[in-house]
């Protein structure tokens, strides 16, 4: 919720002429957005006001602000603390921000304290969004539910739904401008009324609510291919509810349905209005209809009167619900809420140990839950790209999980199955499927990333018909020389390919390429069935690049040149080869069964004899007749037996006339392989 009013404020200020700094040192104004929640939040946000105490100091004009609901909380105190501070603002004050910047700037004012409004007189649609793919949308604000512990209710007020209408107006224009995940946010949004106070949670219409109704809306927003939403409480969480997330194709399979805790006593204290089977029973309920449904919760350790059994049933209750991931809190007292006039009597250090056993199990748990992916297939919504390895992407999953894999820029946006190999801390790593990448591409104008993406995912034709366009631009033309090349190769085209890896070898004979291009030029005369040329080029890079990874290739290729001349023993040598001097390559196994025989070639067999002499004599009777016939000798499990072979050929089509032919001379025959 803070984060959306973070970029709603920024939008505000922006539609008066304000840009987005991220140094301090340039800016003109710095707004602090607060979180009241826990003690924690709000020690940090004064201790980060403070921080600009020496710029101030530099600089008395820059504005500073404190907002949000720290401001509401704490009001004119937080001056007190924080002298530097010109303005406060509360989150239903929102609006009244860049008003209250523009007073402090012409000193109209000294001090601005805007924090009158219970709640907000309406939500706005201008956010800026940090994101150009996923989006914030405010479906309400404030809660009615006034668990014990919570200051929520006092600071943001009481619930407010947001018209559907504005709701989904906002939507479309999101999905207008690319958009295509929206998160809808509400402190409990299956309570979700289209007015203030009208129908809270009314099921009237047939099973449906209106937060499922209004789910439904945004599913045929086109363009939007993903609808996440937060919070939702766990006695409003419904029926109707799951059965929407099974129904509707693009509400993500995720529920983040806090907890708190598992002891029924603690649940009461807190005002939650459910018990732990209750709980248990949603979760059951939930997973019958969204089975492949992610579940993430919030819970507090440490709450008054929190016993070591309390403790455990927490911990029981996480361990029977499965969570794939949850926020682990430590207590603290937030007046004016109505715990904080409680005991606090659990022991900062019980505290902490509660806290770190409950992290040791949420880890444990949503790690084994993370690796349920591993072999299996995931969709992505690209994000980004990867911080730190710049050739990889990340986004979510539908169970929002983070996820990994090699791509470009051109991915950002696109929706991408991806098969998962491996986990790493909470995030999954794995490969995109090809064919769907190749078909899912946009097609774009010409960029550098998307012709590496046309390439990678083996669209050849567009590597050929953007790259060809790029030659001019791009950066690295003996890559993409290369990439056209190669691509040309796979579309049939050899006279052109080897023209494009001549230019390579011609132009940067130098480049890490130019060993490519060579064994392309070498493929293209082979795939063209010119085992002559092949060959010669084939030897050419060998002595060119000797050692070179390529090498494997070219052997086996040689070898396979010389199987097709009916070279035989040639064959044979190149595969030894390829099995000596590469035994780790891809290409030794493929050698290693060609080596079995009768991958080299097809042949005939007529007979297979426990005696020798029987096999001779058959052999010598056929060799007469002008057949190629040989024995060959194999060991079965028992007994030896000697088998009788006619003709070495290079494909099963002249095979099978071979073997037509012998048949009418009354043999039995078998085609090998
Ligand atoms: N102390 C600790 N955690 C709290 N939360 C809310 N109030 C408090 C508090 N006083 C936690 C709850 C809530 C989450 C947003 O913050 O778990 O779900
Ligand atoms: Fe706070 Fe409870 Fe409302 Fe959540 S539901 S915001 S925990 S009062």
């Amino acid at each position: 919720m803070n984060f959306r009013d973070s970029e709603e404020i920024a939008g505000l200020m922006m539609e008066k002429g304000w840009e987005l700094t991220d140094s301090p040192e340039e800016a003109d104004a710095a707004i602090f957005n607060t979180c009241s929640v826990r003690k924690h939040a709000e020690d940090r946000a004064i201790s980060n006001v403070g921080a600009l105490a020496p710029l101030k100091k530099k600089r008395p004009g820059l504005v500073i602000g404190v907002v949000g609901c720290m401001a509401k909380a704490h009001g004119r105190k937080i001056i007190d603390r924080v002298p530097i501070v010109d303005f406060i603002a509360g989150p239903a004050n929102i609006y009244d921000i860049p008003a209250a910047v523009d007073a402090i700037m012409a000193r109209r004012k000294d001090l601005v304290i805007s924090t009158d409004k219970v709640s907000r007189p309406y939500i706005g649609n201008i956010a800026y969004h940090t994101s150009g793919i996923s989006a914030l949308v405010t479906i309400m604000e404030g809660c009615n539910n006034f668990c014990s512990y919570c200051i929520v209710p006092y600071v943001r007020g009481r619930e407010v739904g947001r018209p559907a209408d504005d709701i989904i107006d906002e939507i479309k224009a999101l999905a207008d401008n690319g958009y295509k995940e929206v998160t809808l946010l509400g402190q409990n949004v299956n309570s979700y009324a289209d007015k203030s106070g009208v129908s809270l949670n009314d099921t009237s219409q047939s099973g449906t609510s209106p937060f499922t109704r209004l789910l439904g809306r945004i599913n045929g927003i086109e363009g939007i291919e993903r609808v996440r939403f937060l919070t939702s409480h766990p006695k409003d969480a419904s029926e109707a509810l799951f059965k929407a997330m099974r129904d509707l194709p693009k509400v993500c399979e995720h529920l983040h349905l806090p907890l708190q805790s598992g002891s029924d006593k603690i649940l009461k204290s807190m005002n939650r209005g459910y018990t732990a089977s209750e709980y248990l029973k949603k979760v059951e309920l939930l997973r019958k209809y969204v089975a492949d449904c992610a579940l993430t919760t919030d819970i507090i350790v440490g709450y008054p009167g929190e016993s070591d059994e309390d403790f455990r049933m927490t911990e029981k209750v996480m361990r029977e619900a499965g969570f794939n991931s949850a926020f682990i809190f430590k207590y603290s007292p937030r007046p004016p809420a109505k715990a904080s006039g409680f005991d606090d009597d659990v022991p900062k250090k019980v505290k902490e140990e509660r806290n770190q056993a409950l992290l040791r199990l949420r880890d444990k748990m949503s790690s084994a839950l993370d690796r349920e992916f591993i072999g299996g297939e995931t969709e992505v919504l690209v994000e980004q790209i990867c911080r730190k390895e710049k050739h990889k992407v990340s986004g979510r999953n539908r169970q929002n999980i983070k996820v990994v894999f090699e791509g470009g820029r051109a991915l950002i946006g696109a929706i991408k199955k991806v098969k998962v190999s491996s986990v790493v801390g909470h995030t999954l790593a794995g490969t995109a499927l090809l064919a769907l990448l190749a078909a899912g591409l946009p097609l774009m104008p010409a960029a550098a990333e998307t012709i590496d993406e046309y390439f990678v995912s083996g669209d050849y034709e567009n590597t050929v018909r953007e790259g060809v366009k790029l030659v001019q631009s791009y950066k690295e033309k003996d890559k993409l020389y290369y990439m056209i090349g190669t691509s040309l190769n796979k579309l049939g085209r050899y006279d052109l390919a080897r023209k494009n890896f001549n230019i390579l070898m011609d132009t940067a004979p130098k480049s890490r390429f130019a060993p490519l291009a060579q064994l392309g030029i070498a493929d293209s005369y082979y795939l063209s069935s010119d085992y002559k040329n092949a060959r010669a080029c084939y030897e050419k890079y060998l002595s060119k690049y000797p050692k070179s990874e390529g090498g494997a290739v070219a052997y086996f290729r040689l070898a396979k040149c010389a199987q097709k001349e009916g070279n035989w023993q040639s064959a044979r040598n190149y595969y030894q080869k390829v099995k000596s001097e590469y035994p780790m390559s891809f290409e030794a196994q493929t050698a290693s069964d060609a080596l079995r025989d009768e991958i080299l070639f097809f042949t005939v067999q007529v007979g297979s004899f426990n005696k020798k002499a029987n096999a001779l004599r058959l052999c010598d009777e056929l060799v007469k007749k002008g057949y190629e016939a040989s024995i060959v000798k194999s060991s079965g499990d028992t007994e030896e037996s000697y088998k009788v072979r006619v003709g070495r050929l290079g494909d099963r089509d002249s095979a099978e006339a071979l073997a037509k032919k012998l048949r009418a001379e009354g043999l039995p025959t078998k085609v090998l392989p």
